[in-house]
């Protein structure tokens, strides 16, 4: 398999200039200003195969913005290299850009008077591409985005969601090989991130695409990303498969269990076999470690009549928590 996204020791940092507050203040700051050094990304490497789908996630100023816009070249590293499908990507060629996508959820490309259709005429042009490519490309992500009835109106009358639709078949009308999507589904409704979400899956399925995506959503993460890639001040702490990191990280399976009327839960009983998150005699929720699994199943089979019996896999967003704090017991640990 060949790489497409190769990242190797990677190190972005922002100069700032500490402003002081009051006139006198901003005049002595303007000649002698406090130079800051912001480490946004501190060495970070990884390497990506073509058709991945993988999850970029991180707290807030973890670098994730900064790292994809080294990916696309519109940020030059302070230090390391960055390859993507052999190009230099701060090189920005023609070829190159041909290849790749970047949405961004909290930056719009459209213009706001013009029916989107406009917007995707411009493209076509600036790509080249032929019409009968533009229309089947066009066609096919309006059917996979339900975005046909769309495209003549003018973009400033589209709700959120139908504004990120016609934002992403911007970027992707020249059918791209490479999708970055920075927080894509940021500030939509339920519906549309469902909808944003298959779309992915479809195109990634449909034309092999790789994507990388960032988003605050774990639901984005759990459904569309195999691969996950956890950053923390600008550090990669977690670089693997979303299922080991539930097996390394979350070793518990998430008990939901409900009586009949005859029985009546024992909660301190119930409380040797893991943490019980809820408890009313009839019902109780408990999260337990994988070991004790059988022996609980065991005990609940023998003790009582089961109503009703659910287990599962602890949710992402869990499992994301549980990495954090298990990082920062490392370090505690070191420290003392
Ligand atoms: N243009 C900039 N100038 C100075 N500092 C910046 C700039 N952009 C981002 N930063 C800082 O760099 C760090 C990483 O930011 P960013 O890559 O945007 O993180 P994320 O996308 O994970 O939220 C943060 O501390 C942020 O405040
Ligand atoms: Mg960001």
């Amino acid at each position: 398999m060949t790489k497409t996204i190769k990242v190797a020791n990677l190190v972005k940092n922002y100069i700032t200039y500490e402003k002081n507050t009051g006139f006198l203040a901003s005049l002595t700051s303007f000649f002698h200003r406090k130079k800051k050094i912001v480490k946004a990304v501190s060495d970070i490497s990884f390497e990506v195969e073509q058709g991945e789908l993988i999850g970029f996630i991180g707290p807030n100023g973890a670098g994730k913005t900064t790292t994809l816009k080294c990916l696309v070249g519109l940020l030059y590293p302070d230090s390391g290299t960055v390859s993507v499908l052999g190009f230099n990507p701060f090189e920005r060629k023609k070829e190159f850009l041909k290849q790749i996508a970047f949405v961004m959820g909290r930056k719009a490309q459209l213009y706001w008077d013009l029916p989107a259709m406009e917007t995707y005429m411009l493209v076509r042009d600036m790509y080249q591409l032929s019409e009968s490519e533009f229309k089947k490309n066009l066609n096919e992500l309006c059917d996979l985005l339900d975005f046909h009835k769309y495209l003549n109106r003018p973009v400033r009358t589209l709700s959120l969601g139908q504004r990120m639709k016609a934002e992403i078949i911007t970027n992707l009308v020249y059918k791209p090989k490479i999708l970055f999507l920075d927080e894509p589904t940021i500030g939509l409704d339920v519906v549309m991130q469902d909808a944003i979400r298959d779309f992915l899956l479809n195109y990634n399925k449909i034309n092999k695409a790789t994507i990388i995506l960032t988003s605050h959503y774990m639901e984005d993460i759990e459904s569309v990303c195999d691969r996950i890639l956890i950053i923390d001040h600008g550090k990669l702490i977690y670089d693997g498969s979303k299922f080991d990191l539930k097996f390394k990280y979350a070793r518990e399976k998430e008990f939901n269990i409900r009586v009949s009327y005859k029985h009546k839960l024992d909660k301190a009983r119930l409380s040797q076999f893991g943490k019980v998150l809820s408890y009313d005699a009839k019902t109780a929720r408990i999260l337990v470690d994988k070991d004790k699994v059988n022996n609980l199943i065991k005990y609940l089979v023998e003790n009582y009549d089961i109503a009703d019996l659910d287990i599962k896999e602890p949710d992402i967003k869990y499992v994301i928590k549980k990495v954090f704090t298990s990082v920062k017991d490392e370090v505690d640990n070191n420290n003392y």
